[in-house]
């Protein structure tokens, strides 16, 4: 067992030592969870375009997928899918993730394959089995719509259209999607009030059984690269390896981001592949992989209940109105492969 045990703990003070350097945002506090911080606020023009293209179908070769389609800002930023529908209504091989509080990501993907939000957005547009398009299509289809064409000379002080910038709005618009004001951030603030006792015996819990080793910082995540299965193989049901395939190394086989558990109850099915359908079920997955313990069902329902604490004010604007094609704007092909 103490055998089993040393990686987790190196683990885990590997975690430590990655948030403590890279706590400067937050002032020092004894928990090791900190409040979100309020949205970043870019160029209001940049913002509005960005939310624009995230909300436009056209940027798909169907003209169907959106951004929003996969990562649905009325579910919690994801799709509540197993795996994505891609285009061609293909099986994609991976959950998707909340786009929720990704600015707070210390890289983006599940393996950190993109180094920021700005790269991350030029992916999905050209993945086949995402939306398919290329990102001369895009913007060829940009240049056509007006309504566009005054929108980015709004964001960016000229009519210029490219990938460079459509990728720069997307993710100024990312930036603003934090989840501020949950109810275990009121209590961190000093609400004594905000968390009940089942709610706060669930927190005490996650904090001494060590899931804060990894589950850490203002995003409850999102900062470090972990083996998924360090007490026990996890046996995945796709064939994603993780960290690897961008290190070639192979001690990061099976390591992902840890995802962040804002917003957690809203996020399901859990895991890179979408394997467990509940929280209850993730909770005790991760007892039991992560750290060599079988929880209670008293002792999995309050952590469970402290994880629903963490669901924070969620993004709140007037649906972007996107300008209509024009004549000469090129048709979406939703059949064609
Ligand atoms: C067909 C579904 C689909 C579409 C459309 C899609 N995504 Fe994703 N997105 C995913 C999946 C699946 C992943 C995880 C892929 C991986 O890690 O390998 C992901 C990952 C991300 C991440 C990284 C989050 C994290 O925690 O690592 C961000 C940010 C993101 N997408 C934003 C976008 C933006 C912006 C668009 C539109 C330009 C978009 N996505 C379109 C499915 C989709
Ligand atoms: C050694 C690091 C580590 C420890 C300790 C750990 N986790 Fe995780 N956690 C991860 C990683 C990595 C993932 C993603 C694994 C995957 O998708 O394959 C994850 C995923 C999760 C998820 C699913 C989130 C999602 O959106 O898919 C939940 C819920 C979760 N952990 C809760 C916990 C709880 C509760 C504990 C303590 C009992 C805990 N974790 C302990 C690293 C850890």
């Amino acid at each position: 067992m103490s055998k089993l045990q040393s990686p987790l703990l190196s683990a885990a003070a590997l975690a430590v030592l990655l948030s403590l350097s890279s706590a400067g945002q937050a002032a020092p506090s004894s928990e090791p969870i900190q409040p979100i911080p309020a949205a970043k606020a870019g160029s209001p023009a940049t913002v509005e375009l960005g939310k624009m293209l995230f909300f436009d179908p056209r940027l798909s070769k169907s003209g169907f997928i959106s951004c929003n389609s996969c990562h649905n800002l009325s579910m919690g930023g994801s799709d509540n899918l197993k795996s994505s529908i891609g285009h061609g209504w293909q099986k994609g091989p991976i959950n998707s993730p909340t786009v929720l509080n990704s600015r707070f990501n210390l890289a983006q993907f599940w393996d950190g394959r993109a180094k920021d939000l700005k790269e991350q957005a030029g992916g999905p547009i050209a993945n086949p089995g995402e939306m398919a398009f290329s990102h001369e299509h895009t913007v060829t289809a940009l240049k056509t719509i007006p309504g566009y064409v005054s929108a980015f000379q709004k964001a960016f002080g000229s009519p210029e259209v490219s990938i460079d910038r459509v990728t720069q709005a997307i993710a100024a618009f990312e930036e603003t999607l934090v989840t501020p004001d949950s109810r275990f951030d009121k209590w961190l603030k000093g609400d004594k009030k905000a968390l009940n006792t089942q709610e706060l015996a669930g927190y005490k819990l996650f904090k001494e059984s060590g899931c804060v080793a990894c589950h850490n910082g203002p995003a409850v995540g999102g900062n470090s690269f972990q083996k998924m299965g360090v007490v026990e193989d996890y046996k995945a049901s796709s064939p994603a390896e993780g960290r690897v395939a961008v290190t070639g190394k192979d001690a990061d086989r099976f390591n992902f981001k840890v995802p962040t558990l804002r917003n957690v109850e809203l996020t399901y099915p859990y895991f890179h592949d979408g394997a467990a359908a509940t929280l209850p079920e993730a909770v005790d997955t991760m007892g039991r992989l992560q750290l060599g313990k079988k929880f209670t069902a008293t002792e999995n329902a309050s952590i469970v209940a402290f994880l629903r604490t963490l669901t924070g004010k969620q993004p709140n604007f007037a649906l972007p109105q996107l300008p209509p094609s024009a004549d000469a704007t090129p048709r979406p092909t939703p059949f064609e492969n």
